[in-house]
């Protein structure tokens, strides 16, 4: 297999700009040159196809791979004895994992026979339902290996949400561990899949279980499998399948503003040659680099920059199993320190938690080895980002605040570390072959100048942008590609200022963003509908000091029902069940009714308003069909 050879990393602000320019001129040439650095089994015969009104997006057609020979097999021979992954558990005297690439290869072709061996192969769906343990990140790649797609679902979900997801991506296996110890808290993990079955999961053929704590789990004969007994004595080779560049890599669900949630598809071709090039620039990664993103490979940021990005640049990339807070609030600066973190990538709400605590947490930690500091999954406060640069940052690392989402695969608009301007809570600029647009809300035209503000659009493919949500393709139409005609509608709202650099607004549809989880009000508002004293809610998002948005649930109740905390409890409950923890509301309000237009929409503005405090700036309410709710709702704020 050939030697690796990276895509190209910029090294100077000018030469950004340089590239940008190229970039927007010549996409293809720029991406076909990128793509050039990878392990390709056949080359493209067309770099792009696309007509964004069906959506179709080709990227390197005709083109086959196997991503996972680019995450591992192409280093063997350069760096096999390097760390590939850095695994910290979560009790800090707890044994650290390294793996190296040639390890982690040899472990990954295991599990690729063990799941070939299970009747797994090219195209079925296997779902993870797993803690962040080693296994997860070598039985996802194995997956990719063999051709099947992973939906990686967050190990936070409820059975409920659980069994959604396995049934519409019709799952043929779940990979689950038996228990999961996160902070002080031991999890049931297979309990919450044995529940998922229960609730009916028709698909699913095998539960493969891994050992992690090694408590005792219920048994079904008919499903489960133990993964170390299937695992342990494969061979250490696995042919890897040949996917066409447009094959399907992964689906990943996220909610929108409206239904369930749905399954964004990525591809194998552009999302790695994107990944990639993106990791590379943005943390401006060197060889020999220990690089560490705090997310959960649950999430898209997980995956693409845990797993995939790091790992197609050869680089060491940290996996950490706990939470900022345990044993204490210092236990990211411990690591940092203790793994000599060169950069490190955390969310908006991670910091304020910390920040809170007080800065003795952070003081006497050894962070002189980081040199980028990154953000990521909603907007970055400017105390935040201030108390991060100083008190991590020591005043002198690069700040990165990228802003992206589960749909464009990659980081968007992002400094590239240490070389681009920074203002705190601008994203910035957009990253090469990242065409971004502002549009007028009522014109649907695009505006030119600088100072705008606008819709946030982008009027051109990028390697790594969504090629359709599973089993689907009209909802994906009509949720990105109709708002703005020719352009992918990203649902959030951002401002240009007279630099060209961009800083993001936040959503702009019913999508509420609490501590960087995405949620659907509607979502919400279902999972609270489902107890039997409701009769109708309306879910808002308000400021919350940590959270960066909470969830506030204005309830109208039967009238034979107390309106008291035990019926909260009971809501909250309900969610917790329907969707999981990280969906429950912060606050409830019980209504008579709400506040709603002649044609019977609820007025979400005006519970924004009432909810974050601002009841002075509620605008007009004359065409209300029931005026006399709005002053009911203000009168019960919690
Ligand atoms: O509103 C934006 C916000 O998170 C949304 C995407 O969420 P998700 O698909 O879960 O992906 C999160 C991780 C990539 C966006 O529509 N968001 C993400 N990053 C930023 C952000 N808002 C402001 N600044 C950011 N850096």
């Amino acid at each position: 297999m050939q030697s690796v050879d990276l895509p190209k990393k910029i090294n100077s602000f000018r030469a950004y700009q340089d590239t940008y320019q190229r970039s927007v001129s010549d996409p293809e040439g720029f991406w076909a040159e990128q793509a050039e650095t990878f392990h390709w089994h056949q080359k493209w015969d067309r770099v792009l196809d696309w007509d964004f009104s069906k959506p179709k997006v080709e990227w390197f057609g005709g083109g086959t791979l196997n991503i996972t020979e680019n995450c591992l097999d192409r280093h063997l021979e350069s760096r096999g004895d390097q760390t590939a992954i850095l695994y910290e558990p979560n009790e800090p005297g707890g044994e650290v994992i390294n793996l190296t690439y040639r390890q982690l290869h040899a472990e990954v072709c295991k599990v690729g026979n063990a799941l070939r061996s299970l009747g797994i192969g090219k195209g079925d769906r296997i779902c993870f339902y797993m803690p962040m343990v080693p296994e997860l990140a070598i039985s996802v790649l194995a997956c990719a290996r063999i051709g099947a797609i992973h939906s990686v679902v967050f190990a936070g979900f409820s059975a409920q949400a659980l069994a959604d997801r396995v049934n519409d991506a019709n799952c043929k296996i779940i990979v689950c561990s038996d228990y999961n110890r996160r902070g002080n808290k031991n999890i049931p993990v297979k309990e919450v899949v044995d529940d998922a079955i229960a609730l009916g999961c028709p698909s699913v053929e095998i539960v493969l279980v891994h050992k992690n704590t090694g408590e005792t789990v219920a048994w079904n004969d008919k499903l489960d499998v133990w993964y170390h007994h299937r695992v342990d004595e494969q061979p250490l080779t696995c042919a890897p399948e040949v996917m066409n560049a447009e094959d399907v890599l992964f689906i990943l669900y996220t909610s929108g503003s409206t239904g369930k949630p749905k399954g964004v598809v990525h591809t194998c071709g552009g999302y790695m040659v994107y990944t990639a090039y993106s990791f590379l620039n943005v943390f401006q990664y060197e060889p020999g680099d220990v690089y560490w993103c705090t997310a959960d490979i649950g999430w898209i940021t997980g995956h693409s920059y845990i797993l995939y990005g790091p790992l197609l640049c050869g680089a060491t990339t940290l996996m950490f199993e706990g939470v900022p807070t345990y044993p204490d609030a210092s236990r990211f600066w411990q690591v940092c320190a203790k793994h000599r973190v060169n950069q490190f990538y955390t969310a908006p709400t991670a910091i304020r938690a910390l920040m809170a605590r007080g800065n003795k947490f952070v003081e006497g930690h050894d962070l002189s080895d980081l040199k980028v500091i990154g953000s990521v999954g909603e907007p970055i406060n400017e105390e935040a980002w201030e108390w991060y640069h100083e008190h991590v940052g020591k005043g002198k690392v690069p700040v990165v605040d990228t802003w992206w989402q589960t749909e464009t695969g990659g980081m968007m608009i992002s400094g590239l570390g240490g070389l681009s301007p920074q203002k705190p809570t601008f994203a910035g600029y957009p990253l090469p072959g990242i065409q971004m647009a502002l549009v007028d809300k009522n014109t649907g035209e695009e505006l030119m100048g600088n100072p705008e503000s606008g819709l946030l659009c982008v009027k051109f493919p990028w390697p790594s942008i969504l090629r359709t949500t599973w089993g689907d393709h009209e909802r994906c139409r009509t949720t990105y590609f109709t708002t703005v005609a020719g352009m992918y509608f990203t649902g959030d709202g951002a401002r240009r200022d007279a630099d060209g650099m961009y800083r993001i607004v936040g959503r702009v549809d019913d999508v509420i963003n609490v501590s960087g989880h995405r949620m659907g009000t509607a979502e919400v508002e279902n999972a609270i509908n489902e107890h039997e004293g409701v009769i109708e809610s309306a879910v808002v998002g308000y400021p919350h000091e940590i959270k960066g948005q909470g969830i506030y649930a204005y309830v109208i109740v039967a009238d034979n029902v107390a309106h008291d905390d035990a019926l909260r409890e009971e809501i909250i409950a309900m969610v917790r069940q329907e969707i999981g923890p990280i969906a429950k509301p912060d606050k409830i309000q019980f209504v008579s009714e709400l506040p709603k237009t002649r044609s019977g929409k609820i007025m979400r503005r005006i519970l924004r308003k009432v909810a974050a405090g601002e009841v002075d700036q509620l605008g007009d309410t004359s065409t209300l069909l029931n005026p006399e709710a709005v002053q009911e709702v203000i009168d019960g704020v919690v």
